[in-house]
Parts: structure tokens; C-alpha cells; sequence
């Protein structure tokens, strides 16, 4: 089946459901500052799934453009892929579990549909916690159709709950994800969740609870159901593809690379990869290039965004076809999607000329690189860390790149001496640059330092007080004072200001010890270190600096370019003086110590 017909199907499935089809919205969120993009079709429903009347109804279906940067490393593999369209049935109030588990096999299993083989079906349903029953009522309702209980997994939190672990304010609730097996023969008949031939197709969330800012998950008015298929997966699933890459939504794309690089794609070699990354990254380029709300290359948010996307495509390319202009495959792609998406039509010279931009400048930075590397490399006969930062900060050279380099000659690059390097630079290029993600100091006085330490104290001394959806929005620092942006929806109450301080000159009195360790990105994830972007840990390739802040239980543990104080009690006492709005959604608070 093309994958055409299958949006087309899901959406005319739930139309004879009394489902009004909405189209998708921008990948620019609206009024949320939290994301950069539209990572569900969840987003641009949320007020509708917290009480507010859709002019549409009760019952939405739609075809959602989608773009997460998360699961960059994964792309290229079988699955991941950077922009996907999700595919979803919303109620808003109206039918919940039953009515939706049954449509959902309806909709998969009847030949009149996709008509999948319920042979090769599995779920998983949610295992309950403290505060959540386990969802028998969901592996019930499976069962009645027919679903072997060796078919229903109930998993934890993390897998069955959306958004995922639930740590985060606003709607969510249990899910049932839905499962097909592509291995060869017959699925096995117990369903292991770990085995990657079982490959997720669906997730059913049932949204019946909100999650305060204060952590408190209280049950919402109304009981929704949002629901999600990815087109590309279900494609591969329909087209008996092992891969999304080989669907026909890459099909014409993937052609067009062979053509420039006059080469066969080949899915298992090297070459291959690159050829998945460069459709990824561009049909992805395409898309933010083109939204309505127009996107261009740029050094902030989602333009930088773009940008990382755009240079590490022309870098795969490199590798396949130099000096190769790729803008006949962004045509392939805009050909490929403009039914569906006019506005990619419309936006056509737009996409088309800032590609273009961005490809050129690029390849002049590509070239001098290369020039300054074998400069460097012909005088010392290697190339270090620092020398592998001078060519990323002067020439915008990235890492790989001077690795990969490095690796023709037979050597390798210190990553940790990049590491921090890249790290220190980017604590001195923060200040007054006014970066959303920024740690910015003025200066490194004996002041700044302490004051910066300061920050990272009250950070988690917000988090205790407020919860764990307090995130880092900016920092600036002078030897004056501080002042801290984070993600709150509310204006913090006196007492809560009270508690706060209270906290950070409790820890200030402890005279804990200060040090740092540098890591894998996924290390400092499983020690639970705040402050994780995923846009540092590319440019680092893949390491972190992390602060810890204590002895053997750490107070704070927070990705940082330091520098700070070795112990706290070298801080003197902490001053909130103001705690203000920022902008939607951010609080703003300014603080000395005396
Ligand atoms: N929000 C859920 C997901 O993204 C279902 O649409 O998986």
C-alpha cells in the first residue's frame, strides 16, 4: 500500500467514525517557549485536552508533522528518523478506552483497512506505580479482541505513560502501544518488548490526568484519548520494508542521492548510512524551511537547529560526491510532499534559496577547515584537542570532521581536551549573547565565579521547592548579581521565595566541596545531571563537563562549563531580591550574596 493511501485511509477511517479531519499544524509551536519544535501531535492540541471546546468538535483526526532532535544518533538505523508524520484520532471527552482499543484494531486488522495479520500483533499496557492503578482495564479490552495475554506486556512508567515518565506539568496518562512483528516467519508467540523485530506502530494514550506544576497529578474534567502512528514506520510495516528508508516516501529521494553521487545505495555499508542521514536531514531541512511560520539557518533555536541539520547533511554528502550541489534533492523532496503539504509549494523559492545560502557557506567553511587543518597538521604532524577547537570556533570546522581527517593520517583527536575547551568558550561567548540555553558570565572575577556557583545552588533548590519541571531558560552574571530564567508557570509565592533562599544558604553553611568530571552525554544522563542539551552534546561529540555539588550524595549535579568555587562556604550569604516574569511560562529571578 502507498504510503499515500495510508494517510489517506487512517483519516477516512475515522471520518465514517464522526471524526472531523483537522489539518496539521506548524512545526513551530505557538505560544509555547518550552519546545523549539512540534515533537507530537499532542502539542498544538493542549488546550483542547485540558477543557477548552474545539470549534471542530469532539472527535479530530489529522496527519501532524513532527520533528525530534532527541533520537538524532538513531537515525540512519531501521526506525528513527528526525521529521515523521504522526497520524492520529482524537477525543476530546468523548469515547475513551473501549471504543478506541476497538477502533484501533478495526483499523489495523480488517482487510477493508490495512488488513495487518492479528498473528503478528502485540501490546504493551501500563504496570501501575504509587499513584496509578496497573491498566488491566486496556489488556481487558485487548483480550476481548482476541489478543493472547503472551501478547500483553505491562511495562513501567517510562514505556506506557505520555508523555514519557510523566515528569512533566501539563495532560498525560497511561498508553497502550501496538506492535508488529517484522522478523522473518512467525512471530513468536510470547512478546518480548526488547526484541527490535517487534516494531512499535501505534500508541493509544489515555489522557485523564494533568500533572500540576507542583507535581500533584490530579484527574482531568474530561477523559481524552490522543493517538499516534507513525506513517513512516506503518509504511515499511505495509510495504514489507525492513526499513523506513526503503519505503516509497524515501524511494524518489534516495534515487536522486545515487544519481548525484553515482553510486548504488547499498543499506548496509557505510555509504549507505550516509546516504539515510542526507534523506533524514534534508527532507527534515525541507519541512522547517517551508512551515508557514518560515525558519531560516541561523545560530539560535530552531534556525540553529536547521543549521546542524543542513552541515551534517553537505558533510555526509562530502564523503559521497564532492563538490555535489544537493539542492536537486530538496526539489525531489518538495515534489515528493507538495499534495500534502502545499506550502511547501508556495515556499518553494524560499527553501530553495536559503538551502543554497547555507550550502555555500558551509562549503567555504569546508574548505578553509581543510586548508587550516593541513596547515596545522604539516607543521606539528598532529592535530590536538585545542587546535581541533580553533578550527570548530574560527572556521565552524566541526569535530567529526577534523576526526575524520585526523583518522586518514592514522591518529586521533583529544575529545576530552575539545571537550573543555569547548565548554570554556562557550561560558565566555554566553554573556550578553542573551542565548536561551546560556550560562553567560561577564567576566571570571572572583565575584562572577561565586555567583555562578550561586546559580547552580538555586536552580536545585527551585527544583526541590517548585518541582522538577523547573528548567534553565538563561543565565547572566556580573560581579554584581545573578539572574536566572527557568520555567515555571506561576508567580512564586513569598514563602516559596522564603523556602528557596533558605535552601541554598543551608547548603552555603554545609561548606560542601565543589569538582567536576567530564562524561559520555549518556553517562551524565544516568547520573542525573540537569542542564542536558542535546545541541552541546553533538558539538562536544558526545562529552560533558558535569558539576557536582557535595560529598558523597551530591546536592546539584548539572552540566556545566564551570568555572566555580571549590567550596560553597566560600559564597557568604544568598539574596533573592526579585522574582519576576520573564515571558510566558518563564519566571525571571535576580539575587546577590553579601
Ligand atoms: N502523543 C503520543 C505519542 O507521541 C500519541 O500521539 O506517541
Amino acid at each position: 500500500m502507498k504510503s499515500s493511501d495510508i494517510r489517506q485511509k487512517f483519516l477516512e477511517y475515522f471520518q465514517q467514525k464522526d471524526h472531523v479531519i483537522i489539518p496539521s499544524a506548524s512545526l513551530i509551536p505557538e505560544n509555547d517557549p518550552s519546545v523549539l519544535f512540534t515533537t507530537a501531535g499532542m502539542h498544538p492540541l493542549v488546550p483542547f485536552l485540558l477543557g477548552e471546546d474545539h470549534p471542530e468538535g469532539h472527535r479530530l483526526a489529522d496527519a501532524q508533522k513532527c520533528l525530534r532532535t532527541g533520537d538524532i544518533d538513531e537515525v540512519g538505523d531501521k526506525t528513527h528518523l528526525t521529521f515523521f508524520e504522526m497520524l492520529g484520532n482524537w477525543s476530546l471527552g468523548d469515547y475513551f478506552k473501549a471504543e478506541a482499543i476497538a477502533m484501533s484494531y478495526e483499523l489495523l486488522t480488517d482487510p477493508n483497512w490495512f488488513g495487518l495479520d492479528p498473528a503478528k500483533l502485540a501490546v504493551s499496557v501500563f504496570a501501575g506505580d504509587e499513584t496509578t492503578p496497573k491498566d488491566e482495564e486496556s489488556a481487558n479490552l485487548w483480550r476481548a479482541q482476541g489478543l493472547p495475554g503472551q501478547r500483553i506486556a505491562f511495562l513501567d512508567k517510562q514505556e506506557n505513560w505520555w508523555p514519557a515518565g510523566g515528569k512533566h506539568p501539563g495532560p498525560q496518562g497511561p498508553d497502550t502501544e501496538i506492535f508488529y512483528w517484522t522478523g522473518a516467519g512467525e512471530a513468536p508467540e510470547k512478546f518480548d518488548p526488547e526484541d527490535k523485530n517487534w516494531v512499535e506502530i501505534w500508541n493509544n494514550v489515555f489522557m485523564q490526568y494533568n500533572l500540576s506544576a507542583g507535581g500533584g497529578l490530579l484527574p482531568l474534567a474530561q477523559k481524552n484519548v490522543d493517538t499516534g502512528m507513525g506513517l513512516e514506520r506503518m509504511a515499511a510495516v505495509l510495504q514489507g520494508k525492513d526499513n523506513v528508508y526503503d519505503t516509497d516516501l524515501f524511494e524518489p529521494i534516495i534515487k536522486e542521492i545515487e544519481k548525484l553521487s553515482g553510486q548504488v545505495y547499498d543499506s548496509q555499508s557505510k555509504a549507505g548510512y550516509s546516504f539515510r542521514v542526507i534523506a533524514d536531514h534534508l527532507r527534515t531541512a525541507v519541512f522547517v524551511l517551508g512551515d508557514p511560520q518560515g525558519v531560516c539557518p541561523s545560530n539560535v533555536d530552531q534556525g540553529y537547529v536547521l543549521r546542524r541539520l543542513i552541515r551534517r547533511a553537505i558533510r555526509h554528502a562530502k564523503n559521497l560526491m564532492p563538490n555535489q550541489d544537493l539542492s536537486s534533492v530538496i526539489n525531489v523532496i518538495i515534489q515528493k510532499y507538495q499534495a500534502v503539504y502545499p506550502e511547501l509549494k508556495q515556499n518553494q523559492n524560499r527553501i530553495l534559496t536559503e538551502f543554497a545560502q547555507e550550502q555555500n557557506k558551509f562549503k567555504n567553511t569546508l574548505e578553509k577547515g581543510i586548508r587550516e587543518f593541513n596547515k596545522i597538521y604539516q607543521k606539528v604532524g598532529q592535530v590536538s584537542g585545542q587546535d581541533a577547537f580553533v578550527l570548530y570556533s574560527s572556521y565552524g570546522f566541526p569535530i567529526e570532521l577534523t576526526e575524520e581527517l585526523a583518522k586518514e593520517q592514522g591518529q586521533e583527536v583529544d575529545r576530552e581536551t575539545f571537550a573543555q575547551e569547548f565548554t570554556k568558550h562557550q561560558e565566555l561567548s554566553r554573556a550578553g549573547a542573551g542565548e536561551k540555553f546560556a550560562g553567560g558570565l561577564a567576566d571570571h572575577s572572583e565575584e562572577t565565579v561565586k555567583l555562578h556557583t550561586a546559580t547552580h545552588l538555586l536552580h536545585q533548590a527551585l527544583r526541590q521547592v517548585l518541582g522538577d519541571h523547573v528548567e534553565q531558560k538563561g543565565s547572566n552574571i556580573t560581579t554584581q548579581r545573578l539572574r536566572f530564567d527557568f520555567s515555571h508557570p506561576a508567580k512564586m509565592t513569598d514563602q516559596e521565595k522564603q523556602e528557596t533562599q533558605q535552601i541554598v544558604n543551608d547548603v552555603i553553611e554545609l561548606d560542601l566541596p565543589v569538582r567536576f568530571e567530564i562524561m559520555d552525554f549518556t553517562e551524565a544522563q544516568k547520573r542525573g545531571a540537569i542542564g542536558l542539551f542535546e545541541d552541546k552534546y553533538e558539538k562536544m561529540g558526545g562529552k560533558v563537563k558535569v558539576y557536582f555539588i557535595g560529598d558523597k550524595e551530591y546536592f546539584s549535579t548539572e552540566v556545566c562549563g564551570g568555572p566555580h568555587v571549590e567550596h560553597t562556604g566560600q559564597l557568604g550569604t544568598f539574596q533573592i531580591q526579585k522574582e519576576e516574569a520573564s515571558s510566558a511560562g518563564i519566571r525571571r529571578i535576580k539575587a546577590t550574596l553579601t
